[in-house]
């Protein structure tokens, strides 16, 4: 049985517990400033609702408040970190916020695990980007993997990537969000009620992403395969390098970075 700690049960920390709660002998101990938050996620998916410093009181304790909280947040996790006998691993979703500085507010000796999960972790899709602190073991590792897989995909990465991958996990959902879109908004112009363009468009981009995934094959081969020649799809192609699509998708993550 492992138990698992949230403080701060918003967006992503309620994502996560739900994720949690799918793992037969995981145990929750659920912990926000305002209590009934905590309590209305209990009653969607088990676990406890304790306080601050009894949520870090577990195998692993989620740190899901705000990055700008974490120095109000962290000085009594800190002194219940120090004085128990337990080894707590903590489990930082907080963004843009290094391990470094982790340790500055909780205490050098802390195992600390940074990771930058996306909205997908809500229906158990997410891609979860992860680093592990010197102390972290491979078995601590392994188990919070295990604890989790429920939420998704969980891919190391090392810290100094962290930012730049999260413009792709991260802002993506919203780039691929303004395709989906704009695919349909396409279909409408060409008289598709807006229902069904959406429910094509939104089909087409997860079936394209796993045929990608699960063929192996490079992006540029698979358009290949779809584009015969003197064809449809070439000239959409053609329609889509005119309008520098690759250029401005280039230029979203780069701006997203810079950012
Ligand atoms: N949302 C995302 O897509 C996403 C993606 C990657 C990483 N993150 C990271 O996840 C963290 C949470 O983001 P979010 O979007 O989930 O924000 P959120 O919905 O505002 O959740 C933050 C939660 O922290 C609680 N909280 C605030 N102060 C607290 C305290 N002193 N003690 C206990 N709980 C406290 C808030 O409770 P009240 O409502 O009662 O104030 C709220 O429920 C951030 O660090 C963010 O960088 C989010």
């Amino acid at each position: 049985m492992l138990t698992l700690g949230f403080i701060g049960t918003g967006n992503m920390g309620a994502a996560l517990a739900t994720a949690a709660a799918k793992q037969p002998g995981n145990r929750l101990l659920l912990a926000n400033r305002g209590r009934e938050k905590a309590e209305a996620l209990r009653a969607r998916i088990g676990g406890e609702v304790t306080d601050n410093c009894g949520a870090v009181q577990a195998d692993y304790a989620f740190l899901g408040v705000k990055p700008q909280m974490l120095a109000m947040v962290t000085p009594e996790l800190r002194e219940v970190l120090a004085r128990q006998n337990r080894r707590t691993v903590v489990v930082s979703m907080a963004a843009v916020t290094s391990i470094a500085r982790l340790k500055e507010l909780l205490g050098e000796d802390v195992p600390i695990i940074r990771i930058m999960p996306n909205t997908p972790v809500s229906i158990g899709e997410g891609i979860i980007l992860y680093s592990c602190s010197g102390e972290v073991t491979p078995e601590e590792e392994q188990r919070l993997l295990e604890a989790m897989s429920a939420a998704g995909r969980f891919v190391r990465i090392e810290e100094r990537l962290m930012d730049a991958g999260a413009c792709i996990s991260g802002c993506g959902p919203a780039f691929v969000d303004l395709f989906i879109e704009a695919l349909a908004d396409g279909g409408v112009a060409c008289g598709l009620p807006r229902a069904l363009a959406l429910e094509l468009a939104a089909g087409t981009v997860s079936g394209s992403a796993k045929l990608m995934q699960e063929t192996g094959k490079h992006p540029a081969q698979l358009k290949d395969e779809v584009c015969s020649p003197g064809g449809t799809t070439i000239q959409g192609v053609r329609a889509l390098e005119k309008g520098g699509l690759r250029s401005a998708v280039m230029e979203a993550v780069i701006a997203a970075y810079n950012r």
